[in-house]
C-alpha cells in the first residue's frame, strides 16, 4: 500500500503534522511556519452557529417506497407509482437543548425529512406530534425564549415557561402530549412522525386536497419515566444518537408507515372547527388514515458535521403535486428557514451535497461566498434572454387558491375551543398514564411562582377538573378558596 502524504489546502506536501518550525530547539516560532498558522486558523473556523432551535440531532439516510397509488390526489412525482422508491434523508433532534444537550430530556422531537425526487427536494419539516403550541407565527420567537436561557440567570426558566403557557391556552394541547410519556421516548426509532400543519396536493386534473401526514413507527413506542431519565442521563447524553446509529450500522433498518389524511378542499369551509389551525388534529373517525408508503432509513452519514449538521431543511421546499395552505404558522416558516440557512450555512447552502437536489438545478442566482458550482460558460446570467437560458416551467403552478375577507390582525384566539382535543387525548390516557401525566406536570412546575400555577391549573381545570386535582396532589398544594383563577382568555 502506497505511503499518503499529508499536504497543505493548497496541494503541497507537509513536512511536519507534529513539530513546529522554531530558532532553535526551545524556540521562539517563526512566523513563516504557516502550516502551523493554517492549522490554528481552521480549527477556529471548525464551527458554525448551531440551530437556534432543535440544535442537538441526528440523521440517517434511507428510502420512501409508495405502497398505494394516491395519483387521484397528487401528480408528485415521489407518488407516481406503486413500488417507486426515493432516496431520503431524516434528521431528528430536540428543541430546546443546545448541541452538546442530552438526548433523554423531556422535550419535543424534531422529525424533519428531505426527500430527493425526480422534481428537486420536498421537506417535511415536521415533529413527533401532531399540533404545536401556537398557532400565529408572531408567537413562535416569544415562546422560544420561554424554553431557552433567562437573559439574566442564564439558566432555563420553569416560570417563563409556564408564565407563557399559562396565558397561550392554545398551547393546552401539545402541553398535554409534552407531559404525556410520549414527551420523552426512548430514542428516534420509537416515535411516530408527523407533518403537524395541513398541507395540499394537487392532481393531474388540477384538482386540490388538504393533506396531513403521519409517520407511524414500526418499533413500536417506548418512553421514559422521568426517574429513568435521570439515570440514563447520568450515564449518557447521547442515547438516541447511539440507539440510531447502532441500530442502522447493524442492519436492523427502522421503518415507518406513511399515512396520508385528506380532505376535499371544499370540506375546509365546512367542518366545525379551523382545519388550518397547528394547534388541532382532524380526528381519525372523520378523516381515516390513508396508508402510502413506507420509510426506511438504512444508511449512516460518513461525515456528521458535513452531513447533518449542515443539513438545511425548509418548508418552502415543495415540489409539483404538493403545496402549502392558509395555516399562518406554515406560512411563517416558509420564510423562517430559507433565511435562517443562509447566515447559518451560507449563501449558496443548497449547492452542498447533503442539500443539493439529485436533479440539474438552473436559475438566475449568481455570486456570492463559496459559489463553487457556478454554471460554466453560459451567457445565460439574466432573463429574458436570447440565448436560450432556462424558462418558466408553467405546468409547476400549483391551482389557483380562493382567498376572502379583510386585511387586518385577527385576534389568533381563534375559536376558542382549546380544550375538547386535549380533553380526548386525556381520555385515552389509562390511569397509569394519568398517574404520570400528573407527576410529569407537577415536576415541571418546580419553582414557579403560585399565581401562575394556578392560572394553569384553571385552564387544566377546563379540560378536565381530574387533571388540575391530580396535578394539585402531586404539588401538595391546597384547592384555591373562592372562584377559579383561569384568567387567560379562553
Ligand atoms: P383516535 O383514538 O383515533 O386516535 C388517537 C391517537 O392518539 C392515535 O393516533 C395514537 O397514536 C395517539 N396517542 C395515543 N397516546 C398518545 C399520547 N400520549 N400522545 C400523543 N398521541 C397519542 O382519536 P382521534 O383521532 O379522535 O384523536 C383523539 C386525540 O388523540 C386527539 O385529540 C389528539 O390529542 C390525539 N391524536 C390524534 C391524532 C389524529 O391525527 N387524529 C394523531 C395523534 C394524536 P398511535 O396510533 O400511534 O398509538
Ligand atoms: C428548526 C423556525 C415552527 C419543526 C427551526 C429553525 C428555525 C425554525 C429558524 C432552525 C433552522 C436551521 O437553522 O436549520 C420556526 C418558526 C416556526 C417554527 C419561525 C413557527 C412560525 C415549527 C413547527 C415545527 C417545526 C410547527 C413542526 C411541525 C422544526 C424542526 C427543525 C426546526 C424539525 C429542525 C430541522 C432540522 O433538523 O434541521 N425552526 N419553526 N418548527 N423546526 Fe421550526
Amino acid at each position: 500500500m502506497s505511503t499518503t502524504f499529508i499536504t497543505t489546502t493548497a496541494g503541497a506536501p507537509w513536512p511536519s503534522n507534529e513539530d513546529s518550525k522554531s530558532a532553535g530547539p526551545r524556540g521562539p516560532l517563526l512566523l513563516e511556519n504557516y502550516q502551523l498558522l493554517e492549522k490554528l486558523a481552521h480549527q477556529n473556523r471548525e464551527r458554525i452557529p448551531e440551530r437556534t432551535v432543535h440544535a442537538k440531532g441526528s440523521g440517517a439516510y434511507g428510502t420512501f417506497t409508495v405502497t398505494r397509488d394516491i395519483t387521484e390526489y397528487s401528480c408528485a412525482s415521489v407518488f407516481a407509482e406503486i413500488g417507486k422508491a426515493t432516496p431520503m434523508l431524516a434528521r431528528f433532534s430536540t428543541v430546546a437543548g443546545e448541541r452538546g444537550a442530552a438526548d433523554a430530556e423531556r422535550d419535543v422531537r424534531g422529525f424533519a425529512l428531505k426527500f430527493y425526487t425526480d422534481d428537486g427536494n420536498w421537506d417535511l419539516v415536521g415533529n413527533n406530534t401532531p399540533v404545536f403550541f401556537v398557532r400565529d407565527p408572531m408567537k413562535f420567537p416569544d415562546f422560544i425564549h420561554t424554553q431557552k436561557r433567562h437573559p439574566r440567570t442564564n439558566m432555563r426558566s420553569a416560570a417563563a415557561m409556564w408564565d407563557f403557557w399559562s396565558l397561550s391556552p392554545e398551547s393546552l394541547h401539545q402541553v398535554t402530549i409534552l407531559f404525556s410519556d410520549r414527551g420523552l421516548p426512548q430514542g428516534f426509532r420509537f416515535m411516530n412522525g408527523y407533518g403537524s400543519h395541513t398541507y395540499s396536493l394537487w392532481n393531474a386534473r388540477r384538482e386540490r386536497f388538504w393533506v396531513k401526514f403521519h409517520f407511524k413507527t414500526q418499533q413500536g413506542h417506548r418512553f421514559w419515566t422521568n426517574d429513568e431519565a435521570k439515570e440514563i442521563v447520568g450515564r449518557s447524553r447521547e442515547t438516541s444518537q447511539e440507539d440510531l446509529f447502532t441500530a442502522i450500522e447493524g442492519g436492523d433498518f427502522p421503518r415507518w408507515t406513511v399515512c396520508i389524511q385528506v380532505m376535499a378542499e371544499h370540506e375546509a369551509e365546512q367542518v366545525g372547527f379551523n382545519p388550518f389551525d397547528v394547534t388541532k388534529v382532524w380526528p381519525h373517525k372523520d378523516y381515516p388514515l390513508i396508508e402510502v408508503g413506507v420509510m426506511e432509513l438504512n444508511h449512516n452519514p460518513e461525515n456528521y458535521f458535513a452531513e447533518i449538521e449542515q443539513a438545511s431543511f425548509s418548508p418552502s421546499n415543495i415540489v409539483p403535486g404538493i403545496g402549502f395552505s392558509p395555516d399562518k404558522m406554515l406560512q411563517g416558516r416558509i420564510f423562517a428557514y430559507a433565511d435562517a440557512h443562509r447566515y447559518r450555512v451560507g449563501t449558496h447552502y443548497e449547492a452542498l451535497p447533503v442539500n443539493r437536489p439529485r436533479v440539474a438545478v438552473r436559475n438566475y442566482h449568481m455570486d456570492g461566498p463559496m459559489r463553487f458550482d457556478a454554471p460554466k460558460a453560459t451567457d445565460a446570467y439574466y432573463e429574458p434572454n436570447s440565448v436560450h437560458g432556462p424558462v418558466d416551467a408553467p405546468f409547476a403552478i400549483e391551482p389557483p387558491l380562493r382567498v376572502s375577507g379583510e386585511a387586518t390582525y385577527y385576534e389568533h384566539r381563534g375559536d376558542g375551543d382549546d380544550f375538547a382535543q386535549p380533553r380526548a387525548l386525556y381520555a385515552l390516557f389509562d390511569d397509569a398514564q394519568k398517574e404520570r401525566f400528573h407527576g410529569n406536570v407537577a415536576a415541571a412546575m418546580d419553582g414557579v411562582p403560585e399565581h401562575i400555577i394556578e392560572r394553569q391549573l384553571g385552564l387544566f381545570a377546563k379540560v378536565d377538573p381530574a387533571i388540575a386535582k391530580g396535578i394539585r396532589g402531586k404539588l401538595a398544594m391546597p384547592e384555591p378558596v373562592g372562584p377559579a383563577t383561569a384568567t387567560a382568555a379562553g
